[in-house]
C-alpha cells in the first residue's frame, strides 16, 4: 500500500497552526513531514505524535535557505517517492504597530516576500517530481484575507495594517492563483486557505481568536479534496472568500 504524505512548512510550535493541521492530518492516515527553520522544535512535536501512534518525521526547512530545501526534497525522494499534500504554512509574524506604507521597513518587507511568497513558490518548483508521482497531489497556501486588507484596500472593517504581512499575503494569493494555472489539466489542485483569527499565541490571546484545532480543519479540507474541488480559490471553512 503506497503512503500518504504531507509537508508541512513552520512547525515549530505546539501550539501553533501548522502543528494542529499535522495532527489532524496524520489522524486521517498520513505520514507527517514536520518542518521548520530550528529542526530540534519540530523533531519534539514528531515525537508527540509518534508516541500518539502516528506516522511522523522532522525535516530542517529555513525558506530562506535554499540547501534546507534541497535536503528535504532529496529526503522525500529517497523514502517516499511523492508527495501527497504541500502545506505552506510558515510566515513572517506582523508588526501590527506598524500602520503605513510610508513607515514599513522594508528589510521586513524582503523577509515577508521571502518567506510568504519566493521561499513557497521555490518550494512548489522543487518539489514537482514528487508531486507529479503522487495520484492526485493538494498544495495549500495559508493566507489570510484581513491580513491582506491594507494591500488590497479593501475595508474589512478589521483595524490591522501590518504592510509587510499585508503585501506577503497579498503576492502569496497571487501566487496561489498562478500555480492553479499552472497545474490546470494535472490532478493536483492549488488553493488558499484563511483559517481565521486564531489562538495560537497565548501571550497575545484575544477572547474570539479560535482554537488551533478548529481553524486547521478547513486546512485540511482543502488538502483533502475530491477530484472534482475546486483549485485556485481562497477559502475558510470549505467556504469560498473572495
Ligand atoms: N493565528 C492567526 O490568527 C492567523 C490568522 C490568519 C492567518 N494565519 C496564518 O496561519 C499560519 C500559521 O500561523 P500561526 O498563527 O500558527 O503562527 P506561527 O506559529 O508564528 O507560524 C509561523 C511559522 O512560520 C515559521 N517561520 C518563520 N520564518 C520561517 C522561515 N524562514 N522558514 C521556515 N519557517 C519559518 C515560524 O517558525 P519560528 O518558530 O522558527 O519563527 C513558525 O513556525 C501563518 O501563515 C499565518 O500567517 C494565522
Amino acid at each position: 500500500m503506497t503512503i500518504k504524505t504531507a509537508l508541512i512548512t513552520g512547525t515549530s510550535r505546539a501550539a501553533g497552526l501548522g502543528y494542529a493541521v499535522a495532527r489532524q492530518l496524520a489522524e486521517l492516515g498520513f505520514h507527517v513531514v514536520l518542518t521548520a527553520r530550528d529542526v530540534g522544535r519540530a523533531e519534539s512535536l514528531a515525537e508527540q505524535l509518534r508516541q500518539d501512534g502516528y506516522a511522523a518525521t522532522a525535516l530542517w526547512l529555513d525558506l530562506t535557505e535554499r540547501s534546507s530545501m534541497r535536503e528535504a526534497v532529496d529526503h522525500l525522494v529517497r523514502t517516499f517517492g511523492h508527495l501527497d499534500v504541500l502545506i505552506n504554512n510558515a510566515s513572517t509574524m506582523p508588526d501590527f504597530r506598524v500602520l503605513s506604507a510610508l513607515d514599513a521597513d522594508l528589510d521586513d518587507v524582503r523577509s515577508a516576500m521571502q518567506v510568504d511568497v519566493l521561499g513557497p513558490w521555490e518550494l512548489v518548483q522543487a518539489l514537482r517530481p514528487l508531486l507529479d508521482a503522487a495520484p492526485a497531489a493538494r498544495i495549500v497556501n495559508v493566507s489570510s484575507l484581513t491580513a491582506m486588507q491594507i494591500a488590497t484596500g479593501l475595508d474589512l472593517g478589521a483595524n490591522l495594517r501590518a504592510p509587510a504581512h499585508s503585501i506577503g499575503k497579498y503576492m502569496l494569493n497571487a501566487l496561489n492563483t498562478m500555480l492553479a494555472r499552472a497545474f490546470e489539466g494535472t490532478p493536483v489542485l492549488v488553493n488558499a486557505v484563511d483559517p481565521g483569527e486564531t489562538a495560537t499565541h497565548p501571550e497575545r490571546a484575544d477572547e474570539r481568536d479560535r482554537p488551533a484545532a478548529e481553524s486547521a480543519r478547513g486546512v485540511v479540507w482543502a488538502a483533502t479534496l475530491d477530484s472534482d474541488g475546486p483549485t485556485g480559490g481562497l477559502f475558510r471553512d470549505g467556504k469560498p472568500l473572495l
